[in-house]
């Protein structure tokens, strides 16, 4: 791991910046591979997450290795994180000032591995990166913002009780993939939506 990212994971692991440090087991920094041209953006962590400080282990997790897998890629390959990193109680969704307090965590996180692409996944993250909200009508896309591009997907979890959206979001995560080939031939994609202004 990359020292800066080590300490980032020192800092989130004894963070007591919000009430979720209250309740949390472990907080759960992001983790990966920190030369990924692609870092996933959840929600929160969940249980299993809470038990293991380790973000996307339980079931959402796996439909989202699954995903991946389909795509020719491993999890080993990618960086994996959330927008806030310790479980809000009940699984419930990140408030405003969790969301805020956590931000610079995922700005530093952003800043070190340098992403060609942000994926996000669901609507917590749509929200508090690009202020977006209904993920389905959107997911699929590539956005632009401030330099940055962002692919929009849905949340892995919402795949669990529905075997159509599983296969959506394998062709997302597919899709993903094949424009992170394009951007490392410099090659030429198309930005569906821009938020620059
Ligand atoms: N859901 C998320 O958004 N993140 C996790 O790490 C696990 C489940």
């Amino acid at each position: 791991m990359s020292k800066k990212l080590e300490i980032i994971k020192q800092k989130v692991i004894k963070c007591t910046n919000c009430d979720l440090c209250k309740t949390r087991t472990n907080s759960v920094p992001g983790k990966g591979n920190f030369h990924s041209n692609v870092i996933f953006v959840g929600e929160a962590p969940g249980k299993n997450e809470d038990k293991n400080g380790e973000p996307f282990i339980g079931i959402a997790g796996k439909k989202l290795s699954m995903a991946l897998k389909e795509a020719g890629v491993s999890r080993d390959d990618v960086y994996i994180t959330n927008i806030v990193k310790c479980r809000p109680p009940k699984n419930r969704v990140p408030t405003a000032i969790e969301r805020e307090t956590c931000q610079e965590y995922l700005k530093q996180e952003i800043a070190i591995i340098k992403p060609k692409i942000i994926c996000i996944l669901g609507n917590t993250a749509f929200n508090s990166l690009l202020g977006g909200s209904e993920i389905t009508k959107f997911r699929g896309k590539l956005v632009k913002k401030d330099n940055q591009l962002y692919f929009l997907s849905l949340h892995p979890a919402a795949t669990i009780y529905n075997q159509e959206l599983i296969t959506v979001l394998k062709k997302d995560i597919v899709k993903l993939f094949n424009l992170i080939v394009k951007l490392k031939n410099n090659k030429k994609v198309k930005i569906d939506i821009d938020y620059t202004t």
